[in-house]
This record gives structure tokens, C-alpha cells and sequence, in this order.
């Protein structure tokens, strides 16, 4: 059978690499935090977010354990508000939505907030970048949260970027998953 975050962490791969500059949008208790520092490595830096405390706390506490905090950088806010905290170009970034399996279930992402931060993190990734967001479409916010981030990036440029959607046909409800893929030879200046 076939498992949709394994193929997620293949695609991210190909992407990032020793010395890259990524980040985290919804750090959560840090397991992708943890393993973006360590593709990105000391010489890389891993941006995180999130809105809890104790996100911050428990992403903190693991990170020092496996040795991987000196490149992480976690940010207490909301990831809406990026430009704020990013001055650099990504090479990647992943959005894991929703709220955090075993916290508190009402603290979960919300359009409001999530799109204009998809829409912030595709202007700071750099051409030939990319972007993966997991999506829970199982509880009603993560199920219409998706559905306007897939129409919202179904009407970007191609020449800009490619977004692709990975789903299960016969579990409508299970979580799926979508990846942008920057175009490497466009340039900001190309758009109208
Ligand atoms: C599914 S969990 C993330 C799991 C995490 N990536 C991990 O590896 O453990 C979603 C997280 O998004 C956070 N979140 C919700 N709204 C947010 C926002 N506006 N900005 C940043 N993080 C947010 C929640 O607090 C929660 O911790």
C-alpha cells in the first residue's frame, strides 16, 4: 500500500539539501521541524511557527535532544505574518493543517489565516523551490480549508508554478496533500 507521507517526504527530498534555508509553518510538536533541520543541516536554517506555546516548548525540547536546535529558528506567531520574520528566500516550506493530534482540538489553522499565508510563503520561495501542505479534510474547516486552497492555486500561472493534489479516490474523507513546484527559470518580473 501506498502512504501519502511517505511520498510527501520523497518529493520534499529532492528539494532540500544540505545549506538550504526552509521552514515549518505549523510546527506543531515538531516532528517536521525536527526533520527539515536535519536535511538542512548546521549550515542551513529552519524557520518554525506556530500559535501555541506549547508548540514551541515540546518542538524545543526535541530538537535539543537530537542535537538539531543551533539551526532552527521558532517563531511564537501566527504564520500569516511571515514576511515579518523571513528576510531571505525558501528553498521549501510544509503547511501540516489542522490542529495537533492529542492538544486541544479548537486550536486548529482557519482560512482566514491559512490562505494568506500559502499566498505569503509562494512570494518567498525561491524559483526551482517548493511547497507541501497536508490537508485533513475529516472536520469541517479542514475539509473547506482545502478545498479553497486547491481553487485558489488552481488559478495561478503556470509558468510561475505547477500545484499537484495526492489523493485517496475511494477515502474521500482521509487526508491528502498538495505540492507546488516553482518553475526554475521564472522570473518575479514575468508576471502581469
Ligand atoms: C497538524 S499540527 C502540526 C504538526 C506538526 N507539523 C508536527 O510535526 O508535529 C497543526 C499545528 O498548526 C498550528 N497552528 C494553527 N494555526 C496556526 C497559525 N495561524 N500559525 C501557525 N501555526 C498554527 C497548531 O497550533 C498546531 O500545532
Amino acid at each position: 500500500m501506498l502512504s501519502l507521507r511517505v511520498i510527501e517526504k520523497d518529493l520534499l527530498a529532492e528539494h532540500i539539501g544540505n545549506g538550504n534555508v526552509v521552514a515549518d509553518f505549523t510546527m506543531g510538536n515538531g516532528n517536521d521541524t525536527l526533520w527539515l533541520a536535519q536535511r538542512v543541516g548546521t549550515y542551513g536554517r529552519v524557520y518554525a511557527f506556530d500559535i501555541q506555546e506549547d508548540a514551541l516548548k515540546n518542538t524545543e525540547k526535541l530538537l535539543a535532544e537530537k542535537g538539531c536546535i543551533e539551526q532552527c529558528t521558532l517563531i511564537h506567531d501566527s504564520h500569516h505574518r511571515l514576511a515579518e520574520y523571513i528576510k531571505e528566500p525558501i528553498d521549501a516550506g510544509i503547511f501540516n493543517l489542522g490542529f495537533l493530534p492529542g492538544g486541544d482540538k479548537r486550536v486548529t489553522t482557519l482560512r482566514e489565516t491559512t490562505l494568506p499565508a500559502i499566498e505569503a510563503a509562494i512570494n518567498a520561495v525561491k524559483p526551482g523551490g517548493c511547497l507541501l501542505i497536508a490537508i485533513y479534510p475529516g472536520h469541517e474547516e479542514g475539509c473547506i480549508e482545502g478545498q479553497l486552497i486547491c481553487e485558489m492555486l488552481a488559478k495561478r500561472d503556470q509558468r510561475e508554478l505547477s500545484a499537484y493534489r495526492f489523493n485517496v479516490l475511494n477515502a474521500p474523507t482521509s487526508p491528502y496533500f498538495v505540492f507546488i513546484e516553482f518553475n526554475p527559470k521564472y522570473k518575479k518580473e514575468d508576471k502581469q
